[in-house]
């Protein structure tokens, strides 16, 4: 069976591929040894800009602005330094079928490729609402986002629909970064979500009502408690209104749907072991690098993070759809370059027959809309503790959460931080200093972790 043959290939040509392809030079991998596989058309780059500076009237974001790695402040890894590199970006190239036994892979073009290390960064895909066979959802402009074919259908019908009314269907990450964007784009727009409050697996219900008032203030209309059950569209095949299972029906012009996504792993199935959702790696998983398969999801560093997962908080993960996707994340930003600085430590690690430390892993998400940005660090379990000045109509508001636990800080929240503050933050997510009493923690506020 002929085909190209790759001591390393990459399965995917999102984020990770880019830190990972980055990482693979500074431990000097030789060219021609190294490919990257993507269906996307374009070199890896920050997806974040896609909810973000992708959609804004202004101080718009194009590639090749925001190719990897420019989000951690490095080097931006254009086309041109792939080749001058020796690493084979095979772009536009969908794998529909890897034999991790033959150690095979074809694209949808019947093209084969072989390899001798695989590395699995396929990422996630939406979970749609066709899914569910909500009716009407396959109409013209309801709208999804993960990649940036994605994002220029929003680009076009933002362009199309000028002043128009929008609803936007989720009340998570996208749902939030989403209505922040349109609304800057003058859209009349509203969130419809099932949960008491926006992003109820990251934010306590004080977090929330900063967001949620926030939003109202920038003429956001939230209706919370349900969910859409179906859409009208008009003779043109374009989505017109949404019905609400509460009985009510909202205009629409656009619909964007944020409800979740799923870890990529249909192509493995069968042939690795997968757990709630995502592939399943052992406690031990760096250590068994020579099994020749690396998986960059989540589920791979959470149960390599620790000697005792079940002190993890993975309900976090848990989407209301199941998958492990919040962690997908943490490949992004602080972690990306150190994840696979340790992983590739341990191939080489493997190589020379030694072992290797456990990882030692920070949980971290951000977000930013309209001028307000984010951090958190650790786990959100425990008691709540809210702090500063949440009052949406402040100038400028900053306040945060702790999350105590065992009478430790565990997991900490701030809005509107400093680099120096986000800094001191997460400083005390890691170090997890006592606390004594929760009225002084609410007293004392930034202030605790800013001396810590
Ligand atoms: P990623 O999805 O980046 O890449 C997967 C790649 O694999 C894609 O190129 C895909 O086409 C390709 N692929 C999949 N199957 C394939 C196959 N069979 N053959 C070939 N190629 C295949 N996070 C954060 O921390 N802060 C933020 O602000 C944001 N913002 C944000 C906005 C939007 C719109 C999205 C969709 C996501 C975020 N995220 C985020 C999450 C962040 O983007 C996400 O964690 C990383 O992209 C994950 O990186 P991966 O490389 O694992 O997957
Ligand atoms: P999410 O899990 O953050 O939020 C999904 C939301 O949709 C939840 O509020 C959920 O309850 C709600 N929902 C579920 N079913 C619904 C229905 N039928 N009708 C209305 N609402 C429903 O997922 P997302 O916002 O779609 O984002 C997908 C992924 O993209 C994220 O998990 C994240 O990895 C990534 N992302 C991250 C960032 C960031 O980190 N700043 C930004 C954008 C996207």
């Amino acid at each position: 069976m002929a085909g190209k043959s790759f001591k390393y290939v990459i399965i995917g040509g999102g984020v990770s591929a880019g830190y990972a392809a980055r990482e693979f030079c500074k431990q000097g991998v030789k060219p021609g040894e190294l490919a990257i596989i993507s269906k996307e058309a374009v070199a890896p780059y920050e997806r974040p800009a896609l909810s973000k500076a992708y959609l804004f009237p202004e101080g718009t974001a194009r590639l090749p602005g925001f190719h990897v790695c420019v989000g951690s402040g490095g080097e931006r890894l254009l086309p041109e330094w792939y080749k001058e590199k020796g690493i084979e970006l095979i772009l536009s190239t969908e794998i529909v079928k890897a034999d991790l036994a033959a150690k095979t892979l074809v694209s949808a073009a019947g093209e084969i490729f072989k390899y001798h290390i695989l590395i699995i960064a396929t990422g996630s895909t939406v979970i749609k609402l066709t899914d569910f066979g909500v009716q009407g959802a396959d109409a013209k402009n309801i709208l999804y986002l993960r990649e940036i074919d994605d994002a220029d259908k929003l680009v076009e019908a933002i362009k199309e629909k000028k002043n128009g009314k929008a609803v936007i269907v989720g009340g998570g990450y996208i749902g939030l970064e989403l209505s922040a964007a349109l609304r800057i784009n003058n859209i009349d727009v509203t969130m419809v979500y099932p949960e008491p409050w926006c992003m109820p697996r990251l934010f306590t219900a004080g977090i929330a009502a900063f967001y949620e008032g926030y939003y109202a203030n920038k003429g956001v209309k939230i209706v919370k408690g349900t969910v859409a059950v179906g859409f009208n569209a008009d003779s043109n095949g374009e989505v017109k209104e949404v019905k609400l299972k509460d009985g009510r029906v909202l205009e629409a012009d656009i619909v964007v749907v944020g409800v979740g996504g799923r870890p990529l792993t249909t192509l493995f199935k069968g042939q690795v072991e997968e757990e709630k959702g995502g592939i399943k790696v052992s406690d031990d998983f760096l250590h068994h690098i020579n099994a020749t398969i690396i998986v960059c999801s989540f589920l791979a560093f959470v149960v390599s993070s620790s000697s005792n997962p079940s002190e993890l908080n993975l309900s976090r993960s848990i989407s209301v759809n199941g998958a492990f996707i919040s962690y997908f994340t943490i490949l992004l930003e602080i972690s990306t370059w150190r994840v696979f600085r340790d992983i590739l430590a341990a191939i080489k690690s493997n190589e020379e027959g030694k072992t290797i430390d456990v990882y030692d892993y920070l949980p971290f998400f951000y977000s930013r809309s309209f001028d307000l940005s984010w951090q958190f660090y650790g786990d959100n379990v425990g008691d709540a503790v809210l702090f500063g000045d949440n009052d949406p109509a402040s100038p400028k508001p900053k306040f945060g959460s702790y999350w105590i636990k065992d009478g430790k800080v565990v997991g900490v929240f701030l809005e509107g931080g400093t680099p120096d503050e986000n800094k001191a933050i997460a400083k005390v997510a890691r170090v997890q200093p006592p606390v004594e009493n929760l009225d002084v923690l609410t007293k004392e506020g930034l202030s605790f972790a800013s001396r810590k």
